[in-house]
């Protein structure tokens, strides 16, 4: 039976012949672990559970091993974008980038090539990825290392992410959970969220999350209605571990955990990083407090042995209990001494820093270059740090090319393709010459301008997290202008080159308002946060290699007071409830600059033939509770499709984007929501199918009356467009 197998596995690609990394079962996996947890004492569990302190161990985080279960002192390290102090890793795009593309296979991709240098160093937990903050501030400071402020997109993505490192052996950590929506004040502020308000926005992505059955989740520094959100029962064991059934444990951000009895009676599972980071035994509220208070019944045994089974059971549902690397690198030694994992990962890095490109401004088809005579390239973001590109810790500058932001969410970059590197490269086969300037001295960069046909002026707007502070930013930006000068040195370029195009680096919004009052800004190309291959990923862009195709992920206002939300200095009431970005926009009826979904092609398109197919009734969700949520949230209840056509001269994609409006009678709700994409690489003349299997969870509201997803009754409006204003196709949906 066996060899008869053997043709056919030579036909599959080695990744699925390999041995099955991840994709365990949560059954078999918690019977192992029960009977495991069953076998330690007190003093074992109580290591399991507890960090072994700041800088105690080789990474971020480590635990105890428990020798005669053969479980190894796992080894947890940041980041959302690649494995942070290690060598010879990948400094992937971040999150933000990723969701740019809006692209499920480069999502996943990213997912899968994180993994695989996690499981190749031997780390067990990968602290990542994030969609907390979602990004209801558009100055949040670390908005860029999640995804975007649409809980739809950035639910697909933490999904596609997690099934990604954790197919490849790692375990995934969802964060930070919930409410960390700024960095002002972030250890004392409280996050005071609707019940609503937290369901259909905040929380969402967390579901999908659990629904790919993330191993762990970290809960956050900030209180969410009034409690500490790693003290906090309802979020923690009421909503996360009873409504969504999350299967695995919930560790504390660094430091974020206040109590000894109650964040463990609270459904706390993982103290991290053990300690206060002080060395101060008594700062260790776990370790020998929690074994007296389990001793002394303040801890219930049972929570004690929830809390092992929890993380064991994850450690063997993705399958590190059988021939898991050891890690032999040193995050605090430079991270030295671990093998180079990066593989061919490059390919998707660049494929991400390229396709999340979204180009916002394209008069009179400006670009792509033409070989253009001469060229100026103005602005330090066009080049290296000259100190190299990881001369500042954890990324605590702004000097040259803005590739990540700053703090816990970076790694070290390998190398780093500067936009001028790239450029350089394909002037010198176009015989283009380049006249650089490449600071932001606004009298250099107009000389510079004044030598050229055509001029790429290079700006960029950080911020990160909030232990840093950078160029006056304690974390949170400070404004949505660009760092130093930016307009300043647009304004100067475009005085005196007719063909000036602007390529901004940002980790989120900036209001571009004052670049554009200039008339000769012809061209803006919006890179994000595009990681170690920014350059290539750019010039595949500017010169045509590929079409633009990524649409923004959140919107740009022309002020910002627009946003209707911002950072607060004390508890945050979450007045705005669901209205976030383009909901709001949309809802008070205000223009944005470029609103949320927008983005620009070398081709164009043509949509049509919408059709929607709907089993949906209205009504309760009524399954019983599985990872996610009730069981029948997820399955699919409609189909929508509607056909896609490149009717330009050149292959290109588009993100063909579906919004719904929910029926009159669900409770007030936002006139519009994202609720499937689909991205279609067409040649010119193609016509493509743009496929959206609606979930129940889709369609409904959460009803806070009786704590349940409710499908309304009566008909839906069903949109798809190019962006979340440019609607070209309108249906409906009628359910009984
Ligand atoms: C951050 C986390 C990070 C942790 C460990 C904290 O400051 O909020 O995102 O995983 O540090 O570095």
């Amino acid at each position: 039976m066996q060899l008869s197998l053997f043709p056919i596995l030579g036909l599959i690609p080695l990744s699925l012949a390999a041995p099955s990394a991840g994709a365990g079962s949560w059954s078999a996996a918690y019977a192992k672990a029960s009977a495991a947890v069953a076998k330690l004492n007190i003093t074992e569990k109580v290591g399991i559970v507890t960090g072994v302190g700041w800088q105690k161990g080789n990474c971020v985080g480590n635990t105890s091993p428990a020798p005669s279960i053969g479980y190894r002192a796992p080894c947890l390290m940041d980041s959302p974008l690649g494995v942070r102090y290690a060598q010879g890793v990948t400094a992937f795009p971040a999150g933000i980038q990723a969701a740019s593309t809006w692209d499920r296979t480069l999502i996943n991709e990213r997912g899968t090539a994180m993994g695989q240098e996690v499981r190749g160093l031997g780390v067990n937990v990968l602290l990542g990825p994030v969609c907390g903050p979602l990004g209801k501030n558009a100055r949040g400071g670390r908005n860029w290392e999640g995804f975007s402020p649409d809980p739809y997109l950035a639910g697909i993505a933490m999904q596609e992410t997690i099934n990604g490192i954790q197919g490849a052996g790692g375990q995934a950590c969802a964060k930070h959970y919930i409410g960390n929506e700024q960095e002002l004040n972030r250890g004392s502020m409280s996050a005071n969220i609707g019940d609503r308000t937290l369901h259909e926005l905040y929380l969402w992505p967390f579901a999908d999350a659990v629904k790919a059955n993330v191993a762990s989740v970290m809960c956050s520094y900030n209180k969410v209605n009034g409690t500490y959100s790693c003290e906090n029962k309802h979020t923690m064991t009421e909503v996360l571990k009873g409504e969504l059934g999350f299967k695995g444990y919930i560790m504390s951000d660094w430091n974020a955990q206040t109590t000894t009895i109650n964040s463990a009676n609270s459904g706390l599972d993982m103290s991290m990083p053990g300690d206060d980071y002080s060395g101060i035994p008594s700062h260790i509220y776990w370790g020998p407090k929690l074994v007296a208070s389990v001793e002394n019944g303040s801890v219930p045994e049972s929570r004690l042995n929830n809390m092992a089974e929890r993380i064991l059971a994850s450690w063997y549902y993705v399958g590190q209990d059988k021939n898991y690397p050891l890690d032999t690198f040193d995050a605090w030694n430079n991270g030295t001494g671990g093998p180079d994992v990066q593989d061919d990962h490059k390919v998707v890095a660049r494929a991400i820093a390229r396709d999340g490109i979204v180009l916002l401004k394209n008069d009179d088809k400006v670009l792509p270059l033409h070989k253009p005579k001469s060229l100026a390239i103005v602005g330090y973001d066009a080049i290296t740090n000259p100190d190299g590109p990881n001369a500042c810790t954890d990324r605590n500058c702004d000097n040259g090319t803005l590739a990540m932001g700053w703090g816990s969410g970076t790694d070290q970059f390998p190398y780093l393709v500067s936009p001028l590197d790239a450029i350089q490269a394909q002037a010198s086969k176009d015989n283009t010459k380049l006249v650089l300037s490449t600071s932001n001295d606004v009298s250099a960069g107009g000389n510079a301008a004044k030598q050229a046909d055509m001029a790429l002026v290079f700006i960029n707007a950080d911020s990160g997290e909030g232990y840093i502070t950078v160029e006056g930013n304690a974390g949170d930006r400070n404004d949505l202008n660009p760092w130093n000068n930016g307009n300043e040195l647009v304004a100067a370029v475009a005085a005196v080159n007719k063909k000036t195009i602007v390529v901004i680096h940002s980790v989120g919004p900036l209001i571009l308002e004052s670049i554009l009052s200039n008339k000769n800004v012809v061209g803006i190309v919006w890179a994000g946060i595009p990681g170690q291959e920014t350059g290539n990923g750019l010039a595949d862009v500017l010169h045509g290699s590929t079409s633009p195709s990524g649409k923004l992920p959140y919107t740009i206002a022309k002020q910002p007071s627009d946003y209707g939300t911002d950072i607060v200095p004390g508890d945050d009431n979450y007045p705005e409830g669901l209205y976030i970005d383009y909901r709001h926009f949309d809802k008070a009826g205000i223009t944005p600059r470029y609103e949320f979904g927008f983005g620009l092609s070398y081709t164009s398109f043509s949509f049509s033939r919408l059709s929607v197919r709907s089993s949906a009734t209205s009504g309760p969700t009524h399954g019983s509770t599985a990872p996610g949520g009730p069981s029948d949230l997820y399955s699919t209840v409609a189909t929508v499709t509607a056909q896609v056509k490149n009717t330009g001269k050149v292959t290109g994609a588009e993100v063909a984007q579906l919004y719904i409006d929910l029926p009159s009678s669900a409770p007030d709700h936002p006139p519009k929501q994202l609720r499937g994409f689909d991205k279609l690489q067409l040649r010119p003349g193609q016509t493509g199918t743009a496929t959206y299997e609606l979930r129940k969870k889709d369609l409904s509201y959460w009803d806070v009356a009786s704590q349940k997803w409710v499908v309304p009754k009566g008909t839906f409006k069903v949109y798809i467009g190019a962006s979340s204003r440019n609607i070209k196709l309108t249906g409906s949906l009628t359910v009984h």
